[in-house]
């Protein structure tokens, strides 16, 4: 019988805590989508306050955040928006942006880093004097950290570059901070002055924050104004949602300081990854909370075939491709869980225990 659960899969499977449960159970509560709920507003001045920007909202979840943003900045049927072909909002959130908004993605290549060469999105914008041919450009979408690069964090100073050539060309800019926490500790900048070009941020609370749920967008008050709207348009206005601001809230007042050991338990685990052989870690490029492992074809076992033996030994992750594996750490697993995970995965690779065992 398996009796110690170690979830490596995403850093979305974190379980509320007693102080987050204690915290819903007395929130002060009324109708949010009439504007009377004190938690939601709590919240949303709060994180607008931490961000450097005038307003914020929240939302149920990152990809509604996300399509909010993309539609109130592109409210123009037939607007375009340039973001990146390896972005969670190009590839994991429906098509949302087109689907539901009549907004055209314009892919630039994302660089092993989560850049997109500053130059690739500068060609990439239409040039208006076609505008009987083009969509217009309206919109820069960046990611910060990049998920699918391992968590990759993009520097201010690319950023500050990303949001002069958006001023120039009239353009806005958005950028999914569903860990944008997380870059601010890695990188060692406050977080509001990461994202001080932005004119507009998605924050993730229920990710490596571990509130059960929501996510916040801040921007000016007209951006909010407009957002609002469309948040009710989406189903997504919600009447008592102070409980789950009340956790959010706990998550961002105690969380955002764990950050940095989620970090070093990343670094220390893809570390002992990379000294298995047969399993293959860039360390170097691990700089938040996600990790990357490939499995190379000597070790004779499939990605999916070591999550499958990994999980008999109550150790969940998630396979990428035949592979590679995922790896996302957050503040529910710790120390003692790394070494753990560890030592179960180098016998299930080499069939060879550690020299350390399970600590
Ligand atoms: C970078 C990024 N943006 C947006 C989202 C979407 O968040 P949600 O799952 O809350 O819709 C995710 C989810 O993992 C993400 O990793």
């Amino acid at each position: 019988m398996v009796t110690r659960m170690i979830d490596l899969r995403s850093d979305t499977v974190t379980k509320p805590n007693q102080a987050m449960r204690a915290a819903m159970a007395n929130a002060e509560v009324d109708d949010d989508v009439l504007g009377y709920d004190p938690t939601a507003f709590r919240l949303e001045t709060e994180m607008a306050r931490i961000m450097g920007k005038e307003a914020g909202l929240f939302v149920p979840s990152g990809t509604m955040g996300n399509l909010i943003s993309v539609l109130v900045h592109c409210n123009v049927r037939g607007s375009e928006v340039i973001l990146g072909d390896n972005s969670h909002i190009h590839i994991y959130e429906n098509g949302g942006i087109s689907t539901i908004g009549g907004v055209h993605p314009r892919t630039v290549k994302n660089n092993k880093d989560g850049t997109m060469d500053i130059d690739l999105i500068e060609a990439a914008i239409r040039d208006p004097r076609f505008e009987i041919c083009y969509p217009t450009t309206r919109l820069i979408c960046l990611e910060n950290t990049h998920a699918n690069s391992g968590g990759r964090c993009l520097p201010v100073d690319y950023i500050d570059k990303v949001g002069e050539l958006a001023k120039k060309h009239g353009l806005k800019l958005h950028i999914d901070g569903a860990r944008i926490f997380h870059a601010s500790e890695a990188l060692g900048v406050p977080v509001d002055r990461l994202v001080r070009v932005a004119d507009s941020v998605s924050v993730c609370l229920s990710k490596g924050l571990g509130a059960p749920v929501g996510t916040v967008i801040v921007g000016s008050k007209v951006f909010i104004a407009k957002a609002r709207i469309l948040r009710k348009t989406l189903g997504g206005g919600m009447r008592q949602v102070g409980v789950l601001c009340a956790a959010a809230l706990v998550a961002v007042q105690e969380n955002v300081k764990k950050l940095e050991d989620d970090h070093k338990k990343a670094k220390t685990l893809a570390e002992g990854l990379n000294k298995i052989k047969g399993l293959k870690v860039d360390v170097a490029s691990v700089e938040t909370n996600i990790i990357y492992c490939d499995i190379s074809e000597s070790a004779n076992i499939t990605a999916p075939k070591l999550c499958k033996n990994l999980e008999e030994h109550g150790i969940l992750l998630m396979s990428d491709s035949s592979s590679r594996i995922r790896f996302v750490l957050h503040y529910q697993i710790s120390e003692s869980d790394v070494h753990y995970a560890l030592s179960c995965i180098q016998r299930a690779v080499t069939g060879v225990p550690s020299e350390n065992g399970a600590k």
